[in-house]
């Protein structure tokens, strides 16, 4: 086995060297309580492995890292789930290759976990947010605390749980979901922001139980990996398709604009952030913070550079002088029209939808014609 130490404490990758701070309006935002630079942090992922890319990813303009999640399965033993590949995403964009892990680097056992939170504190000014991914309650809650004492600045949970047994009810699933945050509100004083899938059937409900068992803030949303079929083999294949520019955004920006300041929690908005136009469009909807992970891991940490400034041209030509101005501008209580978050709009918008001119005059011509 290679000394994982010394993977991670990697030089740093040639970078050209970031452009001092522009002069203009300020980004800064809170995010758990978190006094941010700007909303750009670094979503989970194994970005945070490599003690040099970390440091890069501050250095363009990164405010806040999370860590890659520690699974439960990792801390009880048991057989770990293939949920991420690394290895098809660093074959496929060979660009930003230089940044990555390989993949058996990245698979931080539950002790380096918590050595790599100590790692990046000491590296790095920005904040470490640390991830835990589990589905019960149980003893590898205790790593919580752990984490919490190496120094993490936050815990994002994520319970990645998928429903297949029909005896399970949606109320015992989000039960156990609550649950679980109680429990690990008990054992930490530091922030928790919960990283939810949009599969609810009542989210702003369960985002207000949330915050009653003490979670600080949400991340909206995971996003599922869903595994696709190969039809010659008949098996089923893992599929880990990183996010494109305006894929997933718009579900996002839903519910950050009907979920924003009902509660006392921040928001992060996680899946589809591509770019400026994004980052502006989820504050506006009510985001405190975003989360970036396919465009860099694409493209490498100096996009951060260029996202951030295009955030400052755009806030400058709006002749704003802060991004906390627009913060939640275009939430549901905001929004000069908030049927657009509703089933009103939904209704205009399927009656107001016409076919296609082309082909439409293409059947008509036909018709006559068969006459
Ligand atoms: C390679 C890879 C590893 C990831 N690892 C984690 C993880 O450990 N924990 C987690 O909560 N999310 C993980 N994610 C999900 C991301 O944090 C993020 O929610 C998702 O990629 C959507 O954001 P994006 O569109 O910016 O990629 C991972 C994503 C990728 C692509």
């Amino acid at each position: 086995m290679k000394d994982l130490n010394a993977i991670r404490n990697d030089s740093i990758p040639p970078h050209e060297s970031p452009a001092p701070t522009p002069e203009g309006p300020s980004l800064r935002t809170i995010y758990l309580g978190l006094d941010l630079d700007s909303p750009l942090v670094v979503g989970a992922s194994p970005l945070c492995d490599n003690l040099g890319t970390v440091r890069c990813l501050e250095d363009y303009g990164a405010s806040a890292i999370v860590m890659h999640s520690l699974f439960e399965e990792q801390i009880t033993g048991e057989q770990l789930a293939s949920i991420y590949v690394m290895e098809s995403i660093a074959g496929a964009y060979a660009e930003a290759r230089s940044y990555f892990p390989r993949a058996d680097d990245y698979k931080l056992g539950p002790d380096q976990y918590l050595e790599q939170i100590q790692r990046i504190k000491r590296a790095v000014n920005m904040p470490c947010i640390a991830s835990l991914n589990g589905t019960t309650t149980g003893g590898w809650m205790n790593y919580a605390r752990y984490i919490e004492q190496a120094g993490a600045d936050a815990l994002e949970l994520n319970i990645y749980h998928i429903p297949t047994d029909p005896n399970e009810t949606g109320e015992q699933v989000e039960s156990n979901l609550v649950e679980i945050v109680k429990q690990v509100r008990a054992a930490i004083k530091i922030p928790i922001a919960v990283k939810l899938g949009p599969f609810f059937s009542s989210i702003a409900n369960l985002a207000g139980k949330l915050e009653l068992a003490g979670a600080n803030g949400l991340v909206l949303f995971n996003r599922f990996y869903q595994p696709d079929i190969c039809i010659a083999d008949q098996t089923a294949m893992p599929n880990l398709h990183l996010s494109e520019a305006g894929e997933t955004l718009l579900l996002r920006l839903r519910w950050l604009a009907i979920l924003s300041k009902r509660f006392n929690l921040s928001l992060a908005c996680s899946g589809g952030v591509h770019s400026a136009e994004d980052v502006i469009k989820a504050v506006m909807c009510g985001a405190n913070a975003v989360q970036l992970v396919s465009v860099l891991l694409k493209n490498g940490p100096a996009v951060l550079m260029r996202i951030k400034k295009e955030i400052v041209d755009t806030l400058k030509a709006l002749e704003y002088r802060s991004i906390e101005q627009i913060q939640g501008s275009m939430s549901m209580i905001n929004c000069p029209d908030p049927r657009t978050f509703e089933r009103g709009n939904y209704m205009r918008i399927l009656q107001s939808w016409r076919p296609d001119r082309a082909w439409t005059q293409d059947v008509t011509l036909k018709s006559l014609g068969s006459r």
